[in-house]
This record gives structure tokens, C-alpha cells and sequence, in this order.
């Protein structure tokens, strides 16, 4: 049975907040493996690709903007179930209502502005895992 992976991205404002040790040490905390880190000034082309499903929605060009905003740690993390595992920690989208406990909940806010900076992106599928771990370290 091969190891599931997922793809986690510390966005830029948690890296320009000083918060990817913690981020990291987290998902380590809970048992998970780093196969793969590195930090990346992530090109338009690159996020293009990497968030082609939501071409066309209301978010999708200041999100694109915000993960041009500066460096992203995108790290390898191994482990069963990593993938859903890694979503629980992460917590829900919105930082502002994002569970106590949470990456989310515990070091996101709203900040006033129209982005949402949410610290953190992980994989929703397998698949989507293998895309974009392709994505980011091809
Ligand atoms: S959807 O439509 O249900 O798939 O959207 P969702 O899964 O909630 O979010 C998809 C990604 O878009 C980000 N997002 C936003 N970014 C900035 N501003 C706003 N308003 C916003 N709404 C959603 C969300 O964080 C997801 O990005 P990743 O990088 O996967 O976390």
C-alpha cells in the first residue's frame, strides 16, 4: 500500500508573519511526515495551474494576486490519511470563525481587507494531491 501525500502551501502571509516553524511543527506534532520543502516566489503561471478549478469565481483573481504577494513554503507531508487529516488541522476557510485549535482558528483573522489570508492550503483529494505536488515540485 503506497503512503498517501498531500500538498500543504504556508501562503505569504504566513510566511511574512514568521509563522511557517510553527505551521510545520504542527503537522509534525500530530505524526505526520515532511518528505519535501522548500520556499517558492510562486510565478502567475504556476498559480494559474494550480487553481485552474476555480477560474471564473468571485475569488479567484485576488487570491491569485494575494499568492503573488510574496515567498510560499510548499511542503510534502506523508502519512496515512494525510489529506483529510491535514484539512482538520488547517480548519475552515474563513479564519475569522475557524475552529479554536485550528491553524486557522488559532493564528487567523480578517485583516479588513478583500482577500481572504488563510494561511494555509492543503489538498482535497489524492488526485488533487498528485496535481499539484506535480505542480509545485516537477
Ligand atoms: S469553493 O468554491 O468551495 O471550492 O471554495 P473554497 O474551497 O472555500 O476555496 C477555494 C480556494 O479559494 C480560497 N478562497 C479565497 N481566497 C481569497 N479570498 C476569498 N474571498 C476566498 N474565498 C475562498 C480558499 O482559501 C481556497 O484556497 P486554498 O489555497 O485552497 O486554501
Amino acid at each position: 500500500m503506497s503512503v498517501e501525500r498531500t500538498l500543504v502551501l504556508v501562503k505569504p502571509d504566513g510566511v511574512s508573519r514568521g509563522l511557517t516553524g510553527s505551521i510545520l511543527a504542527r503537522i509534525e506534532a500530530k505524526g505526520y511526515t515532511l518528505a519535501e520543502l522548500k520556499l517558492v516566489e510562486p510565478t502567475r503561471e504556476l498559480l494559474e495551474k494550480h487553481y485552474e478549478e476555480h477560474i471564473g469565481k468571485p475569488f479567484y483573481e485576488p487570491l491569485v494576486e494575494f499568492m503573488l504577494s510574496g515567498p510560499v513554503a510548499a511542503a510534502v507531508f506523508e502519512g496515512h490519511r494525510v489529506i483529510e487529516g491535514f484539512r482538520s488541522l488547517a480548519g475552515t476557510t474563513d479564519p475569522t470563525t475557524a475552529a479554536p485549535g485550528t491553524i486557522r482558528g488559532d493564528f487567523g483573522r480578517d485583516w479588513g481587507v478583500k482577500v481572504q489570508q488563510n494561511l494555509v492550503h492543503g489538498s482535497d483529494s489524492p488526485e488533487s494531491a498528485e496535481r499539484e505536488i506535480g505542480i509545485w515540485f516537477s
